[in-house]
This record gives structure tokens, sequence and C-alpha cells, in this order.
């Protein structure tokens, strides 16, 4: 196992009925902003619920935030937060409202020129930030209880990760409750995503990690398990629930301790994103079978591992495992709905050109640094 820091300060507030804790949870004197999206939360009920356990607090609200939050959206809000002397920021909603909520933080007290930089350029830090907390409405990303926000810049197509600890939210409230009201093209999203994030830190190759490999695994066979009953029973809070605790586990730090990640499939993804506004999950569930195909031998190990342990695939040869391991991920994807080419996008190879050329001047992706603009574009083949 490799040496490790593990530090992750969030509070999480689990269960029925926990938005009313924003009254005592939420600290007076502060103006609070209340950032949301594009109002799923007035149709289902959160929306007033917040508004009810504030009504003692100052708050003042911004609505709007787009899935994939663009930053020139968010720059609106940081106005708002400094010409009305914001103190706190409360984001309502699904990874987008909370990604945005994340960067509206930072860029509020960023002293450089232009805030965008923090995402853009990797020698300029992100230090500092106002007070975060979020209400999670879409169990998905694990922003909730991670340093992670993930932005949009709509001239320039860019979709780029800000990752810094002043971004942490203080505290997340999940309710598995406001999540009965999802369509289930976001519930099969947040399922596709969970898992990848869960994959990403596992399917590497070993170093002798036996409690994170059981933790990875434990969470990829609960979401196995969970995810065929909640398009049978959406309004069943025990399985809502079991997939809330999931998605935050499988990506607040704690399975990624001491072992090897390969975001691969998400630094792609998101390029597909920004190029063909195709949803997150969508594009995991493009690339990530073909990032396992195109990497099979270096994740030889793990992938057997992975085909035995979660698929219960024995009797096999290696080979054959690891054939039947990537099969049966892609079929776990399809099987929630969500279809893993790009064809089924209507997005062409070619038109994927400008996609590895991104990667050129990047640092090689992977858990052995071994995928660059060449993979990169062998990997969208892969896709097609
Ligand atoms: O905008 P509203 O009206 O709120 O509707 C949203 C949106 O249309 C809707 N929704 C959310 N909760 C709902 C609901 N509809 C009904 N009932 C509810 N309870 O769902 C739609 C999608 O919401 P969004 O927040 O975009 O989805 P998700 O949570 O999947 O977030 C995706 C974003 O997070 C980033 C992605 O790249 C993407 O930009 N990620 C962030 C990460 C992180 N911070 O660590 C890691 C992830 O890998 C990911 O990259
Ligand atoms: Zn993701």
């Amino acid at each position: 196992m490799w040496n490790f820091t593990y530090h992750n300060p969030t509070k999480i507030v689990f269960g029925k009925g926990t938005i009313a804790q924003l009254t005592d949870l939420v600290p007076k004197g502060r103006t609070v902003m209340m950032i949301y999206g594009g109002g799923s939360i007035k149709r289902n009920g959160v929306y007033d619920q917040v508004v009810d356990a504030l009504s003692d607090h100052t708050v003042v609200e911004f609505g709007g935030v787009q899935p994939n939050p663009k930053y020139e959206k968010l720059m609106e809000a940081v106005e708002q937060v400094k010409a009305e002397d914001v103190g706190f920021m409360l984001g309502v909603g699904g990874g987008s409202v909370l990604d945005g909520t994340k960067f509206i933080a930072a860029a509020a007290v960023y002293e450089g020129e232009d805030p965008w930089d923090m995402v853009a350029d990797d020698d300029v830090e992100c230090t500092d930030a106002l007070p975060i907390a979020g209400v999670i409405t879409l169990p998905a990303t694990g922003s909730e209880m991670n340093r992670n926000a993930v932005i949009s810049r709509e001239s320039t197509r860019e979709k780029l990760p800000l990752k810094s600890d002043a971004i942490r939210p203080a505290f997340s409230i999940l309710d598995p409750e406001t999540t009965f009201s999802l369509p289930d093209r976001q519930t099969a999203n947040g399922i596709v995503d969970t898992f990848v994030h869960v994959t990403e830190q596992y399917l590497t190759y070993p170093v002798n990690s036996p409690l994170q490999d059981r933790q990875a695994e434990a969470i990829l066979k609960t979401v196995i398990e969970e995810a065929p009953k909640v398009f049978q029973s959406p309004r069943d809070y025990d399985v809502r629930a079991n997939l809330m605790w999931c998605a935050t586990q499988a990506l607040n730090g704690l399975i990624g301790c001491g072992v090897p990640g390969d975001y691969a499939t998400h630094r792609i993804g998101h390029e597909l994103t920004a190029f063909f506004g195709i949803d997150h999950g969508r594009t995991l569930a493009i690339v990530h079978p073909a990032v396992l195909r195109h990497q099979r031998e270096n994740k030889a190990e793990k992938l057997a591992q992975y085909g035995l342990r979660v698929w219960n695939l024995t009797g096999l040869t290696t080979e054959k495992t690891i054939d039947a391991a990537i099969e049966k991920t892609e079929a776990f994807f399809q099987s929630v709905g969500v279809d893993t080419r790009l064809s089924d996008y209507g997005v062409d190879l070619a038109d994927c050109e400008p996609i590895p050329e991104r990667f050129r001047e990047r640092d090689n992706l992977g858990e052995r640094e071994n995928i660059g603009a060449k993979e990169v574009a062998e990997i969208l083949a892969l896709c097609e």
C-alpha cells in the first residue's frame, strides 16, 4: 500500500426529514446564498423545506445553474455574492449545483484577475473560499463529500476539474426522499457515475491493499443489487438510501487511500460532454468499457479479480474472465438504460477528431501514465 494522508472534514447528515436541521447547521449572522438549478427543487418540495428551515436566516437566492455548470453563469453569482456581502454558500440540487457553488465560493474571494485560471491553469491554486454546504438531491458525483468541482466554459467548449481542500463542504444533508422525483435518466446516470468512480480507483494494478479492494467491491456489488430495484420501485426509501450512500462513498477519498487511480474515463468523458453535450454519466458508459479493453493487459490482475469477486465468474481462464468481466460491465450500463456507443448518441468518430489534440499538451492519463493523445484516439475508436 502507498503512503497517504486522509482528512475528510465534511459532516454528513443522512436520512428522512433532515433538511429541517439546516436551522441549526447554517450559521446565523451572515447572509446565506442559496444556489439551485433549473427548478427541480421547486417541483419536488425541497425548495420549500430549505426556505422553511432558514426562515430566521438572511437568505439571498441564485437559481438557474445549468447541468455541467457554466463559468459564464456562475460569474453572475460571483457578482451577486460581492454586492450582497454573502458569507455562506448553500448549494441545493445535484452535483452541478454543488460544483457550481464550490466555484462561486472560491471565485468570490479569488484575488487574481480571472477565477477561471484556478480551473484551467495548473500553476494557479485555489487556496481559499467562502464556507460551503450542500443539500444533495441526486446521488452520483460524491461532490457532497469531496474537494472537487467540474466547471465548463461555453465560449471555449472546455470542461475541466477544480480540486482544492478549500472547497470541501462543511456539511452536506442527504435525504433519500429528495431523490424520489428523479427521472429514470438521471437515476441511471447516477448509477453509472457511482460505478465508474469506484472502478477508476479499483481497476488499476495491485498494491496489496485488500481492505480498499473489498471496500470497492462492496460498493460495486451493492450498486449492482440495488439498481434494478430502483427502476421498479422509485419511491422505495431503502433502495434510494442505499444508492445515495454508495454514491458518496464512491468518491469521498476513502477507497482511493493508498492505491493508484485511473481517471482516463472521466477526462475523455468530459470532452464528450464539452463537444457534444452528452450527460456526464452517459459519457462514462461509452468510454469506460473502451478504456478497459484498451488497457486490459495493464489491468489484467485486477480485472480478473473483479470478474471473480464482483461478477462471480468462475471456471474460466484468466483471459476469458477478463473478456466476460468487461462485457458484464457494459451490459450493466445498458441494463439501466444507458447506451454505451458513440453511434447511439449520433456522434461519428470523425466528429471526435479534436479530442485527442486536447491531450497533447496535458499530462498523460492512466495509472501508468501511458495514455496520451495517440491512445485517446485509439480508445475513442473503440467507442464507435
Ligand atoms: O437543474 P435542476 O432543475 O435541479 O434539475 C437537475 C438536472 O436537470 C435534475 N435533478 C437533480 N436532482 C433532482 C433532479 N430532478 C428531479 N429530482 C431531483 N431530486 O437532474 C439534472 C442533472 O443534474 P446534475 O446536477 O447535472 O447531475 P449530476 O449530479 O449527475 O452532476 C453532474 C455534474 O457533476 C460533475 C459532472 O462532470 C457534471 O458536470 N461531476 C462532479 C464530480 C465531483 N464534484 O466530484 C465528480 C463527477 O465525476 C462528475 O464529473
Ligand atoms: Zn463522475
